[in-house]
């Protein structure tokens, strides 16, 4: 039976993501921490500095979460005006400037920045194709729009070791699908939805392979999901413990558990005609 993605209104909701999900950037960074074991390591923050090379002004990073980007985008253009904007009031507390503020309504005027960052965050957003009108609303002529999210193939090992614990905890073949966060806008969906705003999309996909010698890394990403819980049809902490397990036998029988990745990058310009 095929692994189906589970949707669930929890990813969209704002009590939920900015108590539980997003109140700290605690789950946040343990998801983001799993990516050290990639190969090749890729530099975002770097990468999303690169296709700024040409913009001036001000430049708004909407969903900013932790503030990754944004203390790397005042590091590297001290030059640019950078307004961090997210809806989880608590993630923002370290972030010198944030406003708290939703992709679907932003309180930014016509025309104003030369540049809108909207990274792994509008799989969150209920009304995307708002949330798009939104980022294309606020930019400047000739201004563009970074987005990044994951591919629907991305880390499919997880999903597969998660269902198996599932399984294992409740007495059947295979436990049900995990919520999965991206599924609601995969790299592959992505430039239809942003096609209805802007006339040029450029993709930078991202594969990597992670390889660990050590579960707790793949453990700690699971249990990132914690927002979620009661969502999955199956103990959590029980299901995460026989993960650990499973992980554990992997690497004792082949030396390494390894989790193929792909997130892409995705450059948007121009109005669509
Ligand atoms: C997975 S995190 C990504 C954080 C950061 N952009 C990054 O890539 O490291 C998603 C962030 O989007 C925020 N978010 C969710 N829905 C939002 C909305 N409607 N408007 C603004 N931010 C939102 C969450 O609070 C969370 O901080």
């Amino acid at each position: 039976m095929t692994a189906q993605p589970r949707h669930d209104h929890s990813v969209t909701d704002r009590s939920l993501l900015s108590s539980k999900a997003y109140g700290t950037g605690q789950h946040l960074a343990a998801r983001q921490s799993l990516y050290q074991w990639q190969t090749p390591s890729h530099d975002l923050p770097g990468i999303v500095v690169d296709e700024l090379a040409v913009v001036r002004g001000a430049v708004a990073d909407v969903g900013c979460g932790n503030g990754r980007f944004v203390a790397r985008l005042r590091e590297d253009r001290p030059d640019l005006n950078v307004l961090p904007m997210d809806v989880s009031h608590g993630i923002l507390c370290a972030i010198p400037g944030a406003v708290v503020a939703d992709v679907q309504q932003l309180p930014i005027a016509d025309g104003l920045l030369g540049a809108v960052l909207a990274l792994h965050m509008l799989y969150h957003v209920e009304d995307q194709a708002q949330a798009v009108r939104e980022l294309g609303r606020v930019l400047a002529p000739g201004g563009m729009a970074i987005v990044s999210t994951n591919s629907h193939a991305d880390k499919r090992e997880l999903e597969h070791l998660w269902r198996q614990a599932a399984g294992d905890v409740l007495g059947i073949q295979e436990g049900p699908a995990r919520v999965q966060l991206s599924a609601r806008f995969t790299l592959e969906d992505a430039p239809a939805i942003l096609g209805r705003v802007f006339g040029e999309i450029r993709t930078i996909p991202l594969p990597g392979v992670i390889e660990v010698t050590d579960a707790e890394p793949v453990v700690a990403h699971l249990a990132s999901y914690e927002a979620w819980a009661d969502k999955m049809g199956v103990p959590f902490l029980e299901t995460i413990e026989r993960a650990r397990e499973r992980v554990d036998e992997t690497i004792r029988a082949e030396g390494v558990f390894r989790v193929r990745c792909l997130g892409g990058i995705l450059v948007c310009k121009g109005p669509k005609q």
